[in-house]
């Protein structure tokens, strides 16, 4: 690119700022009018809460703003290349979107944009395209360098469902071809395919691994959603739940998702779940718990009441067994019998915990809902955390941008 196109794009950040969800709807929109086979891409449920329209306009910004050195970008670049290469997004799809975001700019800007702007955002658009699509050109030649990895979907066979609370399921996912999966590194997640009738699409989600890393088969824990405020029911938890048994068939990718445990990690561990967000978190514990990890190890955990609460007892068992592992937890409405038990009342808070003892040293991972992340993320830094670590996943399209 050159200067002058540098500066032109520099100059449109305040445009993107005031207008990029209203660019990234008209763009979805166009793309799905002229490609609506990408509809069994896209996740439905987030392009009408706006969720997706508002990550794709977040790093567009983000990618204008940088536009001197975008190379500062790159841990957004990994995150997302991540979430693309669980969907088996290709280099030749760049062009597509490419196409129609360009032309999405010339059509809302109008005359504003003149032929100098749309020069620009052509160059930088391919900049970016070939630094994302060359990253995750990285990530799938890794996957298939990984014992028994694989890329793109792959049959699975359910070979075990369990409730684990009045609303989580676990699914046992085992290859429908006999063979191993890869190891997946502790707070990874899959992508699951499967056909929605109502639909007629094929749709996916991601679900984290709540099993710890073995070579045979992976466990998901799945929140039924009720959507009672919007009156709309989650579309693949609910098929899930209701509609996929021991012995059927779904979809799935090889594990991805850069909110993982190193190897190495030796120093203590807090993780902090807020509801379902305890599914990768689960796999850390068990992983850290196999490889005798010689720290503190604490869970927080928050959720609405024991009816909702998912492997309590396992955890539990863990805490009975192992002495450097000590776990709180926060019931929105505890019963006598809770409180007695040792149940935190109300939204799951740090400083309510007299026994807390938050090492400076140690590494924290928090997931949940994005207001339970944010909470966490501020107390944690006003409690003298180092922001570098705290790790977080959002279950959606990350709109948060704390650290
Ligand atoms: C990395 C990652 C890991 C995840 N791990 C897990 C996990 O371990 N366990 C788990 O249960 N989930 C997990 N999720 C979330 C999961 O991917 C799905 O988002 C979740 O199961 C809901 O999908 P759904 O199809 O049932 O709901 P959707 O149909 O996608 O709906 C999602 C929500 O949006 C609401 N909604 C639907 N339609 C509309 C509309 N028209 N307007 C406004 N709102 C609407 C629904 O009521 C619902 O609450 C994870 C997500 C990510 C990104
Ligand atoms: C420069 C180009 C692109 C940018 C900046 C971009 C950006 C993003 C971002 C920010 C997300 C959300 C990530 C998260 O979960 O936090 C995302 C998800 C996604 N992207 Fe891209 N993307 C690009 C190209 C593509 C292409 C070429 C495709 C394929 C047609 C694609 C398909 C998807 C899909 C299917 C998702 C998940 C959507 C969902 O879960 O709702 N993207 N992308």
């Amino acid at each position: 690119m050159t200067t002058e196109q540098k500066a032109l794009i520099t100059a449109t950040v305040p445009v993107l700022r005031e207008n990029g969800v209203l660019l990234t709807k008209y763009f979805y929109n166009r793309m799905f009018t002229h490609h609506p086979e990408l509809k069994n891409l896209f996740n439905m449920g987030n392009q009408k809460s706006g969720k997706q329209q508002t990550a794709l306009a977040l790093a567009v910004l983000a990618y204008a703003e940088n536009i001197a050195d975008p190379m500062v970008l790159l841990p957004v670049v990994d995150r997302i290349g991540h979430k693309h290469v669980s969907l088996d997004i290709r280099p030749e799809q760049y062009q597509i979107v490419g196409r129609h975001l360009i032309a999405s700019i010339q059509e809302v800007l109008g005359e504003a944009a003149t032929p100098a702007i749309v020069d620009a955002w052509s160059a930088a658009y391919q900049q970016l395209a070939s630094l994302m699509s060359g990253h995750e050109a990285t990530l799938y030649q890794h996957k298939a360098a990984t014992e028994s990895g694989w890329t793109g979907w792959r049959p699975f066979i359910v070979q075990r469902k369990v409730a684990e609370s009045n609303e989580i399921t676990s699914f046992y996912l085992y290859p429908a071809d006999g063979g191993n999966v890869t190891t997946h590194l502790p707070g990874q997640f899959i992508s699951l395919r499967t056909f929605l009738p109502e639909l007629k699409l094929n749709q996916s989600r991601q679900y984290s691994i709540s099993s710890e890393p073995n070579d045979e088969y992976y466990r998901i824990s799945v929140k039924r959603e009720l959507g009672h405020q919007l009156d709309t029911n989650g579309m693949i938890s609910n098929r899930l739940h209701d509609h996929v048994n021991v012995n059927d068939k779904v979809e799935i990718t090889s594990p991805s998702g850069n909110f993982t445990l190193a190897n190495d990690l030796d120093t203590p561990v807090t993780l902090i779940s807020g509801g379902v967000g305890l599914t990768p978190l689960l796999s850390m514990l068990q992983s850290l718990i196999k490889n005798d990890h010689q720290h503190p190890i604490t869970w927080l955990h928050g959720c609405r009441s024991e009816n909702v609460h998912a492997f309590k007892q396992h955890v539990e068992d863990i805490a009975a067994e192992y002495p450097n592992f000590s776990h709180y937890t926060f019931y929105n409405d505890p019963t006598d019998a809770n409180r007695a038990a040792g149940i935190f009342p109300g939204y799951l808070d740090i400083a309510a915990i007299p026994q807390l003892d938050l090492d400076l040293n140690g590494h924290y991972f928090v997931c949940g809902p994005a207001v339970f992340i944010t909470k966490q993320y501020e107390d944690l830094i006003a409690a003298g955390v180092n922001k570098d670590r705290i790790y977080f996943e959002e279950f959606g399209p990350q709109v948060l941008s704390l650290n």
